[in-house]
């Protein structure tokens, strides 16, 4: 059954002018994007895109890494779009992810971890809106 999520591909991948080689990386597995947007976050959207990690110590450093530099926004449909994409990214720890994965293959951060895809429909709800200001 077809279903839609969401991705973000964060500033180190795109200073890296990796943006294209991860799109086709869905475009091959077979999802369609239906929606695709570049832009800088500013805090005040950073911060309630973030909102569920809000209480976290790490949230200052996560707010300020995704606000520095532009970003690509993905709204992509197909099977399992939720589940499949969070495999496709890999592990959080890029440099615990595996090879293959695409935090495997581009990435050795953590907070600077390549890609953020949503975790779950009601993430992709909440993560979409505020991305491509639907709200
Ligand atoms: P992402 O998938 O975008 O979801 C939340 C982000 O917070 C995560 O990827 C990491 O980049 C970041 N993150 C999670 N835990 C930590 C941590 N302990 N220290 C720094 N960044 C973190």
């Amino acid at each position: 059954m077809a279903e839609e999520t969401l991705f973000i591909i964060k500033p180190d991948a795109v200073s890296r002018g990796l943006a294209g080689d991860i799109i086709s990386r869905f475009e091959r597995k077979g999802f369609a994007v239906i929606n695709l947007k570049m832009f800088t976050f500013s805090k005040e959207q950073a911060e309630k895109f973030y909102n569920v990690h809000k209480d976290r110590p790490f949230f200052g450093e996560l707010v300020s890494f995704i606000t520095s530099g532009p970003v690509v926004a993905a709204i992509i449909s197909g099977n399992n779009a939720i589940a499949t994409t969070r495999i496709m990214i890999g592990a959080t720890k890029s440099y615990e992810a595996v090879p293959g994965s695409i935090r495997g293959d581009y990435g050795l951060g953590f907070s600077e971890n390549v890609i953020h895809a949503s975790d779950s429909q009601s993430s992709f709800e909440h993560e979409s809106r505020v991305a491509f200001d639907l709200s």
